[in-house]
């Protein structure tokens, strides 16, 4: 790579990039992209004085800070007074107005998240700092730039400052908790302190790791000359900041209302938690007139929607117990309506979060409900307490069958495979759609079936007969007939669905998916050495898988007999040729379809790949290659006809 192309290569990383992360619109793959990266890496490494600024090398956070420093904002920045309802958008609208009654206004959705100063000097980022008090915040700038929608180089060559929220997408929100979780350790309260516990590491890898996003609502010292704030943002958007998820300009009371009403409804299914909508007076000379109150701007307000966290009290804690056994603690709470919705439970995940939080009996606490996330105590009012809180106890015993509970890291479990519930709830899993996706086997039915007697085991199940069931109570013929007809269409599943439905801990759908792949009948046999060879799946899944089978051996192979399930078609490890194990990349027409002689060589052992590297072993080409060919010549890859091949594993 030369300097030229070192500079292209940049360019292009940043569009690939701007495209993924600010347009949601990828116009690449991840191995294209690392692949030039990768270059680059190498380049600046060989050359670290012609580097540039705005390298997406400069983006990985390998910086450690002993803290931060404080830093002004250019200007200041302001917070926003809050309205609740019409009564409230019609007051302040009534306010404006007297100010000047010739303005539209700009609405945007009000994120919930961290707000954040990027000051950008001759088109470069050169500062992130935090909100702080509003005149000085923290700088945080290597942090900052590991937000791959934050660009590092911007084309407007004066001093400017754009002013965002950084956001943590409700989904990535779920992930980081999730894993938390599993390593022992505290849960984010909600996406916002997630965020802004996440800007302010004193590691910028953690930052890095933990998928922020930027989303900009406007500019503090500048030098454009935007009559409009939506011109204005538009050109913010334009130079490679991500748009909202809805922005209108709207005249008068009726209009507001409305895009409320739209951005309310759709809140649940926008990625990233909203609290509002944002109203701005559009005409940038009238905002300018309106001037600021000591605390907030006049011509903008927020207009907040129905909070999703509400304040509530721990009536009981119950315990579920799980297919695995885990036993799970739920709080149930004073039944309270958030966004009409009644919450009468949360999930407290496991005891030590209990412990953390020191949740108690009659504790009042915030709930958090956003969209289809199980509601959760965020937090517990300790100021609150009179007294007569009582502490939760862990147990001891399982609440369904009395055996000893086990602790097993941060999971209490009941080791009874017997368990009422065990069965009812692996049942339940059994049937449930990404495993034999069984109709007609609710849970009501499910426990119907076991507290008769007439099933305590999945096998039980093909034991069930039209007598039998005419029997229960609000059976009759049809429905009788409909779950055995279910039941019998479970048969002759993929093998993946087979592994899946026996509700093995640890092992989901993906990793079924790999054993049926990998192994097929024989993952029953496979050692733990050939258990962890494959992607994904890690010690404690292959533990997990061979004292399922140690245990459950014999099960497994009468479901088996009974069920029928499809063996994947394997392929066979291919004989010794001169492509097994190789890296292949085709180009150029050949006799066949490229499609046939990719299938001929991967059954060969050969890995086909798209694009020529370093690591490419052959090239083997037909008539009018082209740029593969010359770049396989560069790199010193080995080129072969058509025929040449062919005459190579014949
Ligand atoms: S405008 C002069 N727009 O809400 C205007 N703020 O309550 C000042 N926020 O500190 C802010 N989304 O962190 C504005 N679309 C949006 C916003 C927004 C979220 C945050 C921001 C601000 C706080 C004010």
């Amino acid at each position: 790579m030369n300097n030229t192309e070192y500079n292209e290569a940049i360019e292009k990383l940043n569009l690939w990039s701007k495209h993924y992360y600010v347009l949601d619109d990828p116009i690449t793959t991840d191995e294209v992209y690392d692949k030039l990266y990768h270059e680059v890496v190498e380049y600046e490494e060989l050359n670290p004085k012609e580097m540039q600024e705005n390298s997406p090398t400069q983006r990985v956070g390998d910086m450690i800070s002993e803290g931060f420093t404080k830093e002004p904002h250019l200007s200041r920045m302001w917070s926003l007074e809050d309205i609740f309802d019409k009564a409230g958008l019609d007051k302040w609208l009534t306010k404006t107005y007297k100010l000047d009654n010739k303005i539209t206004f700009y609405c945007e959705p009000k994120y919930d998240g961290a707000s954040l100063n990027l000051i950008y000097e001759n088109g470069i980022l050169v500062k992130g700092i935090t909100r702080g008090d509003g005149t000085i915040g923290e700088l945080i700038t290597q942090n900052v730039k590991t937000i791959k929608s934050i660009p590092l180089a911007i084309e407007h060559k004066e001093t400017i400052e754009i002013r965002g929220e950084v956001v943590i997408f409700k989904r990535e929100f779920e992930r980081i908790n999730k894993s938390r979780l599993q390593a022992g350790e505290a849960l984010f309260a909600n996406p916002r302190n997630a965020a802004a516990g996440s800007l302010r590491q004193l590691d910028s890898s953690i930052t890095a790791a933990r998928n922020l996003v930027f989303l900009p609502y406007g500019v503090g010292v500048d030098s454009l000359e935007f009559k409009l704030l939506s011109d204005k943002m538009e050109y913010i958007y334009s130079l490679g900041f991500r748009m909202p998820p809805q922005r209108a300009v709207t005249k008068g009371f009726d209009e507001i209302e409305e895009m409320y009403e739209i951005m309310n409804r759709d809140r649940d299914s926008y990625e990233m938690m909203l609290d509002g909508m944002v109203v701005k007076v559009n005409e940038i000379s009238s905002q300018i007139d309106m001037g600021y109150t000591v605390k907030v701007p006049r011509f903008a307000v927020a207009y907040k929607f129905p909070a999703v966290e509400k304040i509530t009290t721990v009536k009981e804690i119950v315990l579920q117990v799980g297919r695995t056994g885990a036993v799970t603690p739920v709080a149930i709470v004073e039944p309270t309506d958030i966004d009409g919705v009644v919450v009468e439970r949360a999930t407290l995940h496991n005891f030590d979060e209990i412990e953390r939080k020191d949740i108690r009996l009659g504790d009042k606490v915030i709930i958090l409900r956003s969209g289809d996330v199980i509601p959760k105590i965020i937090k517990v009012l300790t100021h609150e307490r009179d007294g007569s809180e009582v502490k939760v106890e862990k147990p001891t015993k399982c609440p369904v069958c009395e055996s000893e509970l086990l602790q097993e890291e941060v999971l209490l479990k009941c080791q009874n495979l017997e368990c009422d519930a065990r069965v009812v709830n692996s049942i339940m899993y059994f049937a449930s759609k990404p495993c034999l996706n069984i109709d007609g086997l609710g849970v009501k039915i499910v426990e119907q079936l076991f507290r008769e007697g007439f099933v305590k085991s999945l096998l039980d199940l093909y034991e069930l007969t039209l007598e039998k069931l005419l029997t229960l109570e609000g059976f009759k013929e049809k429905k009788a007939q409909n779950l055995l007809n279910s039941l019998e269409n479970a048969k002759r599943s993929d093998y993946w669905r087979f592994i899946n439905s026996l509700g093995i801990e640890h092992i989901g759908e993906v990793a079924s998916k790999t054993l049926a792949e990998q192994f097929g009948f024989a993952w029953v046999d496979a050692t733990k050495e050939q258990i962890v060879e494959c992607e994904g799946i890690g010690e404690e899944m292959a533990e997990s898988i061979l004292e399922f089978v140690r245990v459950n051996r014999e099960t497994i192979e009468k479901l088996q007999t009974i069920l029928q399930p499809l063996e994947p078609i394997k392929r066979e490890e291919a004989k010794e040729n001169p492509f097994k194990g190789k890296t292949v990349v085709l180009t150029g027409t050949m006799s066949e379809s490229r499609g046939a002689i990719k299938d001929m060589l991967e059954s060969l052992g050969a890995k086909v790949s798209a694009s020529v590297s370093k690591k490419t072993d052959f090239l083997i080409y037909g008539e009018d290659a082209g740029s593969k060919y010359d770049k396989a010549e560069k790199l010193g890859v080995k080129t072969l006809e058509e025929e040449e091949m062919r005459a190579l594993y014949n």
